[in-house]
């Protein structure tokens, strides 16, 4: 029997102490007794980190969505899958049984299938946080078709690049999408990416707004009409375990996105076991990830991890400052939401409103709070600790990124003790170590270095599409025969890694590495601190000095901000020590921010090393106004 669901920390090392030393046997295990195949595999791994090569479970034969519905329909095919939550919480929520899932996945199966799809085309999802965007993934996955999701924040230009890049030939879009207040004309955006994308003949329209929009002839067709026609029945695709299941991008720190390759049944595995542990999700729970399914975190747990799992998943069109910043927490008690996941600039901004817009709901349904994307500061963790989980539910602070695929450190709830900021421990079969810069394996507890992987799991990306020299030069060829993830962490005396950011991040002041995370900490914990973060710039005696772009809760802080400026430092001064002091503190209203909520340090460094000329790609930024107001204000 393997150890599908880890209760103890004692049976975490046993089991974690198997994963390392009999991978396959214990990856074997895992497989064979949580998923249904059509054929098992002839060999559970084979891998060459130098090629880069990795194979898992090759020989096996399988359909993702029959893992994600069919197997459930015989004991809770009325149970419900996908809870639907709209934008405005006067429109009705919706809820998908497994059922009901399954025709509608078929139905939009045979839609593609009409429309010349067939195993192994890629398509473009543009689509709103509807339910017809986890549809349309699993839908893909049905016939074997390769989903290539952009998030519907995207400009033109981001799609066009993303659709030509993978070569799609048909694109799912909506005619609009909500976001609070506002309305967003997605087909528009659609038909002006379009017009860069010869190789795109078919758009498929889901109707979301009512808006009255442009439908080229020949090209555009709406969507519910065809799947009112489609049969309810399509039989799945019978895949290989290593057939592409889906493309994903991912910015690098340079070029263009890269189109990161994930297969299927390693994928499968790997996404369901960590959700399954990561959430303690138990039958009847309802589970909540705030993510959009256009990142990789709604890929693996809004959809394809709890689906195996038989799980509900609830889906969130919305955001969380509409129609008041008690969003969230209003729909944790109107569904009484058992898992919460989200990410530390969500619950920054909604640490910033009067604790009021908490207090007035119920939220005695939770039972784990998690956390992804970035470190979380420790301002911030308590906030979430003390007033979200109540100092019951435990804080899963995850860390992972598009290319591992699924959870890779993280406390397991009710197992790993946790610490504020820690990832702590890595999970089953994962192997992480820190390396120095000259390229030395740092053995031992108390280290600082560079968050490498030493051995494949099921769900790292395979490669990148069109590109596979580049996936090697990204990932392969820092470290021999290691997966470098361009982080760096520190391992405590306890073996507990915490991130401390981008290595590219880091920055050496004097002779010391900062890592940019603990100094932000220590300033956000200011009380008059909404957010900041820190850059380095060229210094004459350090080498380089510290740059703080600190954003302040009260844009009329009446204190003078001189005073502010010592008192910032002297927090820092505590925290970490005189040599983290910032040597300039620019006071702003905003941080550009990557619409996934990531800080753009590459344009704070810039303004900082007076460089402006040249800023590069800002398209991706949610905020790109506030860059002239810094540009303006720098000092
Ligand atoms: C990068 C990956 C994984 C899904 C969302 C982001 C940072 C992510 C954490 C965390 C510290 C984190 C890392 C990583 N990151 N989670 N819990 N603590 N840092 O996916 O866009 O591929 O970004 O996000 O720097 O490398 P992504």
């Amino acid at each position: 029997m393997s150890n599908y669901s880890i209760k103890n920390l004692e049976e975490y090392y046993k089991v974690y102490r198997k994963s390392i030393r009999e991978p396959e046997v214990f990856w074997e295990e895992i497989a064979e007794e949580h998923f249904s195949w059509h054929q098992k595999w002839d060999k559970v791994l084979e891998w060459d980190f130098d090629k880069p090569e990795i194979k898992w479970y090759q020989g096996a034969k399988l359909n993702i969505t029959e893992n994600c519905i069919d197997r459930h329909l015989r004991m809770s095919g009325d149970k419900t899958a996908i809870i639907f939550e709209p934008n405005d919480p006067a429109e009705k929520a919706q809820h998908i049984s497994y059922n009901e899932l399954r025709k509608r996945v078929n139905q939009f199966a045979n839609v593609l299938k009409d429309k010349g799809i067939k195993k192994g085309d890629r398509v473009c999802i543009y689509l709103p946080m509807i339910p017809e965007l986890a549809i349309s993934l699993l839908a893909c996955a049905r016939i074997g078709a390769i989903h290539s999701v952009v998030f519907a924040g995207f400009s033109a230009t981001a799609l066009s690049t993303r659709i030509n890049d993978s070569d799609c030939k048909i694109v799912l879009t909506s005619d609009g999408s909500y976001r609070g207040k506002k309305t967003i004309d997605l087909k528009g955006i659609v038909d002006e990416a379009l017009k860069d994308c010869p190789g795109v003949n078919t758009v498929l329209v889901a109707k979301r707004i009512q808006s009255d929009i442009h439908m080229e002839p020949n090209r555009d067709h709406w969507l519910q009409p065809l799947l009112d026609k489609a049969s309810t029945v399509c039989a799945p695709e019978i895949m290989d375990a290593e057939d592409p299941l889906f493309i994903l991008y991912t910015s690098g720190s340079t070029g263009n996105p890269k189109g990161m390759v994930h297969t299927t049944a390693g994928y499968m595995v790997y996404t369901a076991y960590t959700f399954k542990n990561m959430f303690k999700y138990a039958d009847g729970d309802v589970y909540w990830c705030t993510a959009d399914i256009g990142w990789i975190t709604g890929h693996s747990y809004i959809v394809y991890g709890p689906l195996a799992n038989g799980a509900t998943t609830l889906m969130f069109e919305g955001v969380p400052s509409y129609p008041d910043y008690g969003r969230f927490w209003e729909v944790v008690e109107k569904h009484k939401v058992n898992q919460f996941y989200t990410a530390p600039t969500a619950i920054r901004a909604l640490a910033k409103e009067n604790l009021s817009y908490v207090e007035k709901h119920d939220l005695s349904s939770l039972k784990v709070i998690g956390s992804v994307g970035e470190p979380i500061n420790e301002e911030a963790w308590h906030w979430y600790n003390d007033n979200i989980g109540k100092g019951k539910s435990p804080i899963i602070d995850t860390w992972w990124q598009t290319e591992t695929g699924g959870i890779m450190i993280s406390p397991i709830p009710y197992v790993t003790p946790t610490i504020p900021t820690y990832a702590t421990l890595p999970f089953i079969g994962i192997q992480p170590t820190l390396m120095d810069e000259a390229g030395k394996e740092l053995k031992g507890n108390q280290v600082e270095g560079r968050l490498c992987i030493k051995f494949p799991w099921p769900s790292i990306a395979r490669t990148i599409w069109g590109n596979h020299q580049r996936y090697k030069e990204t990932y392969f060829s820092a470290y021999a025969n290691m997966y470098f993830t361009g982080d760096g962490a520190m391992r405590d005396a306890t073996g507990y890694y915490r991130i401390t950011g981008r290595v590219d991040d880091v920055i050496i002041v004097s002779g010391h590495n900062l890592g940019t995370a603990p100094i932000e900490d220590a300033i956000n914990e200011h009380p008059a601190v909404a957010e900041s973060a820190i850059v380095g710039f060229p210094h004459d005696i350090k080498g380089n000095a510290l740059y703080g772009y600190v954003v302040l809760k009260e844009a009329g802080e009446t204190r003078l901000h001189d005073n502010l400026r010592k008192e910032i430092n002297q927090k820092i001064t505590e925290r970490i020590g005189p040599i983290a002091k910032l040597n300039k503190i620019q006071f702003t209203s905003g941080l550009p921010k990557t619409r996934s909520g990531k800080i753009m340090r590459r344009i704070l460094r810039k303004i900082a090393h007076k460089d402006t000329s040249n800023l590069g790609d800002t398209s991706t930024l949610l905020n790109p106004e506030v860059v002239e107001k810094i540009i303006k204000e720098a000092l």
